[in-house]
């Protein structure tokens, strides 16, 4: 069930988190139960105030100093044990709703990682960034401190409405015209409130997406004299921000305070009736009964206005909701269409059979390709820059699925195989470099995270790695910057191939791994590849390179998303008209 357009009531957004409710459900029962025996204590009071006043304060009863003793001390012992209750109440919500928080930022977390890559392409990472620290609290927040208080506080009002009825039936029935007033007015200042909200949220993913991309790139800023520009640029974003803040609070006051206005009114109203009544020679209404009513529409402000305050977290929790569902919305279709068989540890074919696929909104990548390689095969994928020779790498490991045609291994098509399993025959060395900033080793772990350090090193030294990394201060133990900068591009390529090797997965792809290497590591690198094809592993190198093209068993040459040639250099060399002109063009260029 997805969000739809007409779907943003508070309502419908909490039910669809009502799922993630469900461990925490004793701990928030228990939470609101202790809250409404706070709520029962404090509904006693005014009437133990009204027993003192009549009996003893202006009835002068035979025992008025006894009661005023007793009264005293059941006043007393009320108010601490309910400051104790509440405390209580207090803990157990908050933990609920730290916990509830964990659990909604885990699976977001859950989702977002497992969501196609083109997902991320298209969305910026720092609103991402906001939804899981900034929206995940806010929906605990309505869900869990809102809810109870919401529920106990709605019990207190009925609860004092009645007790209410029952000193004074009439009085009551005046002031009653005011609740429905005061439920309007709320429910329709808290709209304006949860559109403002919305708008906010917006504008603080807007700030955290251009910081990120701004900080991200500041080597490129300052290189062009752009900071300045990138300040200023800022201030806006900040600037806009700050007004969205600004009106939310503004929102937030306006509910408030139009509710206290409303029971203040409410409150005049009642000394007046009641104190003309009083004063009436046969008065049927006592002072003491006045002082408990008076009290009791007092009581009413307190949770009508902390009402006013968590219908305020109510709206926020709804924008901050209709934000995070926007992402779990979003379909992990290759997660889900994931089968449950199990490739064999050495396949023998990975085929491509008429192969299409276009990113969302860009023209065709790829155009009914078709070619497989077998178990000892030492492939080239050779074309121009933009053919498409990473998208077919891509279509491999199911980051994606083809428009049309299918990938299979071993005769069967991809989907049918468990993901992970599948995942598993493969290595990939992608193209962009892809490092964390931890240590070398535990880079190197994420390609297998059982590997000792001699089976790391023999990874190192089959990248070609090793002399670099046993230079590096701590050695394996030496920590990456963010994103693996303070190594070179070639030094990443080849901490990201070394990664690849020590999957020991049947099925290599190397995208681009001889980029930024030296003619040395180069040497190294291709002489492991073919290693790994004559131990009768598939390995498939992802190059535009001509040079290096001779040595490999076969060539498949990619054009503008098409398959256009297959076979050794020197017989392509001998047939493919562009293939010639492209070859001769990329050493022409070197000579
Ligand atoms: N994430 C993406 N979103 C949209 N278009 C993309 C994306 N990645 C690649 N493309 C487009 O798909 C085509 C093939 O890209 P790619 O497979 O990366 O080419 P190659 O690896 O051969 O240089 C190119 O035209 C490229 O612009
Ligand atoms: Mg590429």
């Amino acid at each position: 069930m997805k969000l739809s357009a007409n779907d943003h009531s508070s309502w419908n957004i909490s039910r669809r988190f009502f799922g993630d409710l469900v461990p925490f459900r004793l701990a928030l029962l228990l939470g609101i139960g202790l809250q409404l025996i706070g709520v029962g204590l404090e509904l006693a009071q005014p009437w133990a105030m009204q027993q003192i006043f009549d009996r003893a304060l202006i009835g002068r009863a035979s025992n008025a100093a006894q009661i005023v003793y007793v009264g005293s001390a059941c006043l007393a012992a009320a108010v601490l044990l309910r400051i104790v209750v509440n405390h209580v109440a207090t803990l157990k919500i908050v933990a609920t709703g730290h916990a509830l928080t964990r659990a909604l930022r885990l699976r977001v977390f859950r989702h977002l990682v497992e969501l196609p890559p083109n997902f991320h392409t298209r969305q910026k990472s720092g609103d991402l960034l906001m939804r899981l620290m900034g929206d995940a609290p806010m929906v605990s927040t309505m869900l869990v401190e809102a809810s109870s208080h919401l529920v106990t506080r709605a019990i207190q009002v009925v609860g004092t409405v009645a007790l209410m009825v029952w000193v004074d039936l009439r009085l009551t029935l005046t002031l009653a015209i005011f609740l429905p007033i005061i439920f309007f007015v709320a429910r329709f200042l808290a709209g304006k409130l949860r559109i403002a909200t919305r708008k906010q949220r917006r504008k603080e993913g807007d700030m955290a997406d251009y910081m990120q991309e701004s900080l991200g790139a500041a080597a490129l800023i300052q290189s062009l004299g752009r900071e300045g520009d990138a300040v200023r640029a800022f201030a806006k974003t900040n600037r806009r921000n700050a007004r969205a803040g600004l009106k939310t609070a503004r929102a937030a006051a306006r509910l408030s305070s139009s509710v206290e206005g409303l029971l203040a009114i409410a409150l005049g109203i009642t000394v007046l009736l009641g104190g003309l009544r009083v004063l009436q020679p046969a008065a049927d209404f006592s002072a003491g009964e006045l002082i408990v009513f008076i009290s009791y529409v007092r009581g009413l402000m307190k949770p009508i206005r902390s009402a006013a305050k968590h219908q305020a977290r109510v709206a926020k929790g709804t924008a901050c909701g209709e934000r995070l569902l926007r992402v779990l919305d979003e379909d992990r279709p290759v997660r889900l269409t994931s089968g449950k068989k199990v490739p064999v540890s050495a396949p023998v074919c990975l085929a491509y059979e008429r192969v299409s696929y276009a990113y969302p909104g860009a023209e065709r990548a790829l155009r009914h390709v078709s070619f497989e390689v077998r178990a000892g095969d030492y492939v080239a994928l050779f074309g121009a820059s933009g053919a498409g020779k990473s998208t077919l790498a891509a279509l491999a490991l199911r980051l994606m699925d083809p428009d049309q045609g299918r990938v299979t291994l071993d005769g069967v098509e991809l989907p049918e195989y468990d993901l992970d399993r599948l995942r598993e025959r493969f290595a990939l060395s992608m193209q962009s470099t892809m490092l964390f900033g931890a240590s070398v080793a535990e880079n190197l772990q994420l390609g297998d995270p059982e590997a000792e350090e001699p089976a790391m090193w023999r990874a190192l030294e089959d990248a070609g790695a090793a002399e670099m990394v046993r230079e590096l201060p701590g050695g394996l133990e030496y920590r990456l910057g963010a994103s693996g900068s303070a190594l070179s591009g070639g030094q990443r390529k080849r901490i990201c191939l070394a990664r690849a090797f020590l999957r020991k997965s049947p099925i290599l792809i190397a995208d681009e791994p001889f980029n930024g290497l030296d003619a040395h590591a180069s040497a190294r690198v291709e002489a492991s590849l073919r290693q790994h094809a004559a131990d009768g592993g598939m390995v498939i190198v992802v190059t535009h390179d001509a040079g290096s093209l001779h040595s490999f068993d076969r060539v498949l040459f990619l054009d503008g998303g098409r398959l256009i040639g297959a076979g050794t250099d020197r017989e392509l060399r001998g047939t493919a008209i562009a293939y010639q002109h492209m070859v001769e063009v990329a050493e022409g260029s070197r000579a």
